[in-house]
């Protein structure tokens, strides 16, 4: 499973990227907003992070499909190889979709709250799917649940379209959609950070450090005694 961050925070993306495997980055209009910065310069600075190649999606904001196009290839020329670019998975989408799979753009299907707006963006040509998890689970309904029926459908139907589960709010919901092989996960650094947050393995690490000062003396490495 493609590991990606949801965020736009540039201190917090290289953070992330440093420390974990990442594929990539994924943002929305609402992700750029909480930044209060420029978007190009933003998006610009993000593909600079994760260099070039590696996966950014950013999202078309007008409602009809050649105004998403338009969108669409503006964020194309600004961020090169390995751009996705969002479409609101309503039926202005589905055609900019056929659209940007006829121009060579990656596009993906997002807003996706049911299982039959997967199966219409798949169908398009959209080469990524996005269905929102937890959103799905605050309107009283099983998200993770809906993520695998979206994951069986493309399966069945042979749709070369990839799951790229988002809204997350734990590890749990994570964790299901991981084991049951979806294609990828976008989530935000928070929940990243939770997937090892946990006081077992706090102390398990802090046992080894306390127990090595004791036979070897405070601060002292592997290096410092075998080197
Ligand atoms: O890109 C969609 C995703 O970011 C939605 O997540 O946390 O706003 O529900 P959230």
């Amino acid at each position: 499973m493609k590991l990606l961050i949801d965020d736009a925070n540039v201190q917090e993306i290289r953070r992330l990227c440093d420390l974990y495997p990442i594929d990539g980055v994924t943002t929305n209009p609402s992700i750029l907003a909480k930044t209060g910065r420029d978007p190009k310069e933003v998006l610009t600075e993000i593909r600079g992070i994760i260099g070039p190649g590696k996966l950014l999606f950013a999202q078309a904001i007008p409602l009809d499909a050649e105004g998403m196009v338009r969108d669409a290839r503006a964020i194309v020329k600004l961020l090169g190889e390995g751009t996705v670019v969002k479409v609101p998975s309503i039926p202005e989408g589905f055609k900019a979709i056929r659209m940007l799979r006829e121009e060579g753009i990656l596009s993906c299907g997002t807003v996706v709250y049911t299982p039959l707006q997967a199966y219409l963006a798949a169908k398009a040509g959209a080469d990524y799917v996005a269905p929102y998890v937890n959103r799905i689970d605050n309107m009283g309904f099983d998200g993770v649940g809906v993520v695998e029926q979206i994951q069986d459908i493309l399966t069945l139907h042979q749709l070369d379209t990839q799951v790229l589960a988002a809204s997350f709010k734990n590890s749990q919901q994570v964790l299901t959609l991981c084991a049951y092989g979806i294609g990828s996960a976008t989530c935000a650094p928070a929940v990243i950070d939770a997937f090892v947050k946990n006081p077992a393995i706090d102390g398990a690490v802090g046992d080894f450090i306390r127990d090595f000062a004791g036979l070897a003396g405070e601060g002292k490495t592997m290096a410092d005694l075998l080197g």
